[in-house]
């Protein structure tokens, strides 16, 4: 049998390379057994899609609940969620593929859908062909019809969920409501990484999914749970790894999952079997050399001011007050309201987040390449 490399950078794969979220867990089941909607938020890779796949695993023989995962990260418009979600729902009966095409038919039949098959995977696919604003919102409700007469609970978990503020349709919030939040047989569990768009979606008053969901603001997986996970995999694997190499990769890494996860993939393919600092920094210095094409193309495509401001964040780690003369001076980055303009573009092009009153770069990884520039 192939062995898998215990740390997974893309995908979930089962409990056994997951860490710890036990907590996190227990909040979502919960909130699945008392029918309460939630929504996951964290900054990006820190782990949402991974939870959710997780607390599906847990769930998966539960005999009351029939669950579904999609995700509306490259949909444009109502349209395309519809076909996602279809899709989604007929990627349940995957493993009864005589019963797909005629729950379709039932289901859908009157929007002319259109079942195919992955060629490499064999997944089925769903497209409808919705010719009307009316059919698309009939098509809608004949879904949501279908879940609510479920013999089982349906949970539905929507990954990327802000996607749908960018969607041209107008009352798309509205008409999602009205279907989604009708449902007593349906509980949702959202989950994106924009904060700001989803606070908002859920918590303005004017707006249609207001107070509908609880939220879990998921954060840094604790640092003594993370450092027992590492060592149990290398460990597994007959090779030895130091409390300094752990204590280094999770600094390096400022503790964020996906960068974490990334050092031990490297440093288990490796091969090293007696892993100190010198080996960590041996990986880490290469991680950085593989990315310097696509880290030195900010310097062109930033402008100089902005440039100046990432690195300058950079070199903090954390930075507090933008505007404090002493940050200004110290690299030289003009006056206060040329900092203000370029941390915008900065945050509107997600290379910089302030979260938890201070700001920091996104990309660890480019953190430490520029601090090392
Ligand atoms: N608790 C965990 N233990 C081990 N690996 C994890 C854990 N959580 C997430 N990962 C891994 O970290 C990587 C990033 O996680 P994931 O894709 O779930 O993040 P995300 O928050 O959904 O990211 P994005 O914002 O880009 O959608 C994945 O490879 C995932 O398997
Ligand atoms: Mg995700």
């Amino acid at each position: 049998m192939k062995t898998l490399n215990p740390f997974p950078t893309i995908e979930y794969i089962s409990p056994e390379y997951f860490c710890d979220r036990e907590s996190e867990l227990k909040y979502i089941v919960e909130s699945i057994d008392n029918q309460r909607n939630i929504t996951i938020v964290s900054r990006r890779r820190l782990g949402k899609t991974a939870l959710i796949r997780h607390s599906f695993y847990q769930l998966r023989k539960r005999k009351d609940l029939s669950l579904h995962y999609f995700d509306i990260y490259a949909t444009r418009n109502l349209h395309d969620f519809i076909n996602v979600l279809s899709t989604a729902l007929v990627g349940y009966f995957e493993s009864k593929p005589e019963k797909v095409l005629s729950q379709i038919i039932k289901l859908l039949g009157q929007f002319r859908p259109k079942l195919s098959f992955d060629e490499l995977s064999g997944a089925p696919s769903v497209e409808l062909s919705l010719q009307s604003e009316a059919e698309t919102e009939q098509s809608l409700a004949a879904i949501f019809d279908y879940l609510s007469k479920q013999k089982q609970r349906v949970v539905i978990a929507i990954d990327e969920f802000q996607q749908i503020t960018n969607y041209p349709e107008k009352n798309v919030e509205a008409l999602l409501r009205t279907h989604i939040q009708g449902n007593n047989n349906v509980t949702m569990i959202y989950s994106g990484s924009n904060r700001h768009m989803l606070v908002s979606l859920f918590n303005e008053y004017a707006r249609p999914f207001y107070q509908s969901t609880g939220f879990l603001f998921l954060d840094k997986i604790n640092p003594g749970q993370y450092k027992e996970f590492i060592l149990k995999h290398f460990k597994k694997a007959g090779r030895e790894i130091s409390q300094n190499a752990l204590l280094l990769i999770l600094d390096w890494a400022q503790g964020h999952t996906y960068f974490v996860q990334e050092i031990c993939n490297r440093l288990y393919s490796s091969g090293f079997t007696n892993i100190d600092t010198a080996e960590v920094k041996q990986i880490t210095f290469r991680i950085l050399e593989e990315r310097t094409p696509l880290y030195q193309v900010y310097n062109n495509v930033l402008t100089v001011s902005q440039y100046a401001l990432l690195k300058a964040i950079a070199m903090e780690t954390l930075l507090e007050k933008p505007n404090a003369s002493s940050f200004i001076a110290k690299y030289k980055l003009g006056g206060a309201s040329s900092v203000n303009r370029s941390l915008v573009a900065l945050e509107a092009k997600d290379l910089v987040l302030f979260e938890n009153n201070s700001y920091s770069l996104t990309d660890i990884f480019l953190m430490r390449w520029l601090q090392r520039q």
